[in-house]
């Protein structure tokens, strides 16, 4: 195994540990795969401006209107109406995929028609959001080739 390949199974290995802990119906390794994806599940990413208008932090690179569609979860103690809480909790990695878990419980569907809401539906609501979710991906994306690469090692679909 080279120890590019290493470094990155071990943090999927931290992170799974962390997601684990929630309960919900999204697979711990699903939510790890999503992380990867969107960051490399990278906790020190911050938030970034991409485009006018755009605005998205953490390692699973949530904006301020999913995580208010998620009910505004927050780290311990803060206040969701607080200016800050939102970057505050999708910078930590837990909170973040709380955040996600709450996003899901309400928005995720079954974008592919196959009778049944797996990751890949899940990564679709995640990337492309809840009202169009069966649009058609750029395989050749970088978010779709980690995502379906990592999908793939951990035995996810
Ligand atoms: C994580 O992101 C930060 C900020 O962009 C960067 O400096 C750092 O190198 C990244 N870490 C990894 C492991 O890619």
């Amino acid at each position: 195994m080279s120890p590019t390949k290493t470094i990155i199974v071990s943090v999927t290995a931290a992170i799974i540990f962390v997601l684990v802990q929630g309960q919900g119906p999204i697979e711990p390794n699903c939510l790890g795969c999503i992380c990867e994806a969107s960051t490399q599940c990278n906790v020190s990413v911050g938030c970034h401006t991409p485009y006018a208008g755009a605005y998205f932090c953490g390692p699973f690179l949530i904006s301020w209107a999913y995580w208010a569609d998620a009910g505004k979860p927050v780290i311990q103690n803060d206040d969701p109406n607080r200016q800050g809480a939102f970057e505050n909790c999708v910078n930590d990695l837990y909170c973040a995929a709380e955040t996600v878990r709450q996003y899901m419980a309400k928005f995720a569907s079954d974008c592919t028609g196959e009778g049944v809401i797996n990751c890949e539906d899940i990564v679709r609501v995640h990337k492309i959001g809840y009202s169009s979710c069966n649009a058609n991906v750029d395989s050749s994306d970088a978010f779709w080739q980690s995502y379906r690469t990592c999908a793939a090692r951990v035995n996810v679909n």
